[in-house]
């Protein structure tokens, strides 16, 4: 075993016979040494604890996460989703034609719907929008075959899904609108990530979030997965962006409309 305490001598250590121990075992100054090096290794040890309780969701840590809740949740069998997503009693709560009054889609609008999922809104949006285009970008790839296939069976040449990564939802090209129907609550980092999305808009363009009332509600996830709309206006308030409008008709869910603060940059 290697004597922390002994010096190094060229890399050869004196042989276990020519060692003096008093001097290396004894003294008030050894006692001092061996004192500080614990004390190093504790800290440390405090420190890298610290860190690892930092970067998990776990208890226990007291540093505040900036951007609470975030749920993170799969759903990777699309098949069985659209039994609940494309439920035609969802249309009653829901409201699809009302949220695209809100929007006012032009015809010939460009659209990315970040949790595209079995396509519930992105199939009438490229319905509203038939000179324009639609985006359909989602996480899970079964969604993404299946919102494919979809498109393909009910004709739409407008409405295509690609393969998002959980921090880049791959716009290909700049759109006149980000739409994303009860999704916000489930992407990380938002204020970084909504910042980036200002490089994906058009001259104009708008973010537009759907998402649930907080509460107890007949439909939709539990209270805790839920977000008041005074976060979300005040997280992408932080990323850069202005409420334009603001909708609580729905009986379930808030709308709310953004476009970023600045002037648009074609650099970006
Ligand atoms: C609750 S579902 C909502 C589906 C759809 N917008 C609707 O209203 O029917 C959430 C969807 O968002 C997807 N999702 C979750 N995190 C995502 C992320 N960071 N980027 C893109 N899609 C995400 C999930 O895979 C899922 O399909």
């Amino acid at each position: 075993m290697m004597d922390i305490m002994q010096p190094s001598s060229g890399g050869q250590s004196p042989p276990l016979s020519n060692r003096k121990p008093n001097r290396v075992l004894s003294g008030p100054s050894l006692v001092v040494k061996c004192l500080l090096v614990a004390a190093c290794c504790l800290g440390s040890a405090c420190i890298s604890l610290r860190h690892r309780q930092a970067s998990t969701s776990g208890g226990g840590d007291q540093t505040p996460d900036p951007q609470p809740p975030t749920v993170e949740r799969r759903f990777s069998d699309a098949d069985e989703w659209a039994k609940r997503f494309e439920d035609p009693k969802r249309d009653e709560w829901q409201q699809p034609e009302k949220v695209l009054n809100l929007l006012s889609i032009a015809p010939g609008a460009k659209i990315a719907d970040i949790g595209s999922a079995t396509g519930y809104f992105p199939v009438r949006l490229s319905r509203a929008a038939p000179a324009g285009m639609v985006y359909g970008l989602d996480i899970e790839p079964d969604m993404v075959r299946y919102l494919n296939r979809r498109a393909r069976d009910e004709g739409l040449t407008n409405l295509r899904s690609i393969l998002a990564e959980a921090d880049d939802p791959k716009i290909p090209e700049r759109v006149d609108l980000i739409f994303l129907c009860n999704t916000y609550h489930h992407i990380g980092r938002r204020v970084d990530y909504f910042r980036a999305r200002q490089a994906d808009l058009r001259p104009g363009g708008r973010l537009a979030v759907v998402d649930w009332k907080p509460g107890d509600l007949p439909v939709g996830p539990p209270p805790g997965h839920k977000l008041a709309p005074e976060r979300v206006i005040s997280e992408l308030t932080e990323a850069g962006y202005a409420l334009v409008m603001r909708d609580e008709s729905l009986p379930y869910q808030y709308v709310l409309v953004f476009q970023p603060t600045h002037r648009w940059d074609p650099q970006r």
